[in-house]
């Protein structure tokens, strides 16, 4: 029986051969930030290799990460004043729409573009939705939702993004959107996104963290696992493309069972804090920076997802490329 476990590790190439989870660049989606200005390309203190781009340097960090072989975007946009409803989320001449504009016209297609469609960046209350009081009024939140979803397809995105996790977020924008006949544009849903402490590092990068209370009254609480699924299935009827989980790493179960659950394709979030968890251990020289990159980047995908969106995806995909991950 000696060798029962061992042959198929016998050799380097056998290895390989037997892996069962294989990963590709093309499954990756990188993230960036925008800010309104010009010029800017500026370091992330609280994601330390991350740069934030102003529209008209964008392409600087689109060319660098398609050279590496990542060719799809998330846009995260940062506007130079904010208000009660967030406005400039679908302002026509607002941060990412010029963002968009600028990347269609260098890019062309070569560039696949996603927006992330929330007002927390744009309300000056910092919350993923419109007021009333001090609750988040829900159902007032979903036309302008709509609307911001419209601005940014007109701008040239080729895919929209909820985050907000507001209830009937994916049926409002995909009504928008049929109704202008721009039916061929997905919607990959934030579907299972848990109030989590993991995204302190984004909410500093985009200056988003709400001014009062909390997120906990729309994002999940982490002790839920068959609300996860419930979500994930709302956003299924009311037309999700795709659906992400978020965060990644503290969510491998939901990924999984998502996976076993669903037909659609599962995207893992993996979100700044991992990033910048796995970068400030590495930095203190507690651990190898790339390989636990690639160990837990390929645990996200054994677990069951099929897209991974990251901060490391230019470094992932140079792994994928030298062969370091299967
Ligand atoms: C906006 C949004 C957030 C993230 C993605 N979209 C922040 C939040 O919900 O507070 C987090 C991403 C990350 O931490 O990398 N709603």
């Amino acid at each position: 029986m000696e060798n029962r476990t061992r042959r198929l590790r016998s050799s380097d190439t056998l290895r390989r051969m037997t892996r069962e989870t294989r990963l590709s660049a093309d499954s990756l989606i990188y993230p960036f930030f925008i800010r309104e200005g010009k010029g800017i390309a500026e370091d992330l203190p609280s994601l330390p290799g991350q740069t934030r781009y102003s529209p008209d340097t964008l392409a600087r960090g689109i060319e660098e990460a398609l050279k590496a072989g990542v060719r799809s975007f998330i846009l995260f946009g940062i506007p130079e004043s904010k208000d009660e409803i967030g406005s400039g989320a679908f302002d026509e001449n607002g941060v990412i729409q010029q963002a968009l504009i600028n990347a269609k016209k260098e890019f062309g297609d070569d560039a696949y573009l996603i927006t992330d469609v929330c007002l927390c960046e744009y309300t000056s209350h910092g919350h993923c939705g419109l007021l009333a009081g001090n609750q988040v009024d829900n159902d007032s939140t979903l036309p302008l939702l709509a609307k911001t979803t419209l601005s940014h397809v007109r701008a040239g995105s080729q895919m929209v993004a909820p985050s907000g996790m507001m209830d009937g977020m994916v049926e409002a924008m995909r009504a928008a959107l049929d109704a202008e006949g721009l039916v061929g544009i997905p919607i990959m849903s934030y579907a299972a996104k848990y109030a989590s402490a993991f995204y302190g590092p984004f909410r500093d990068a985009a200056g988003s963290a709400p001014q009062f209370g909390d997120r906990k009254t729309y994002q999940m609480d982490y002790h839920n696992w068959r609300e996860a699924l419930k979500r994930i299935q709302a956003d299924i009827d009311e037309g999700a493309d795709i659906i992400i989980v978020k965060p990644a790493l503290p969510c491998l179960d939901i990924i999984a069972k998502a996976r076993g659950q669903i037909q659609l394709p599962v995207a893992a979030y993996s979100v700044s804090g991992e990033y910048a968890m796995i970068k400030a251990a590495a930095a203190s020289g507690l651990i190898d920076e790339y390989k636990v990159m690639c160990e837990s980047s390929v645990g996200i995908f054994r677990a069951g997802a099929d897209i991974l969106i990251t901060y490391f995806a230019k470094e992932l995909a140079e792994a994928i490329r030298k062969g370091d991950v299967g």
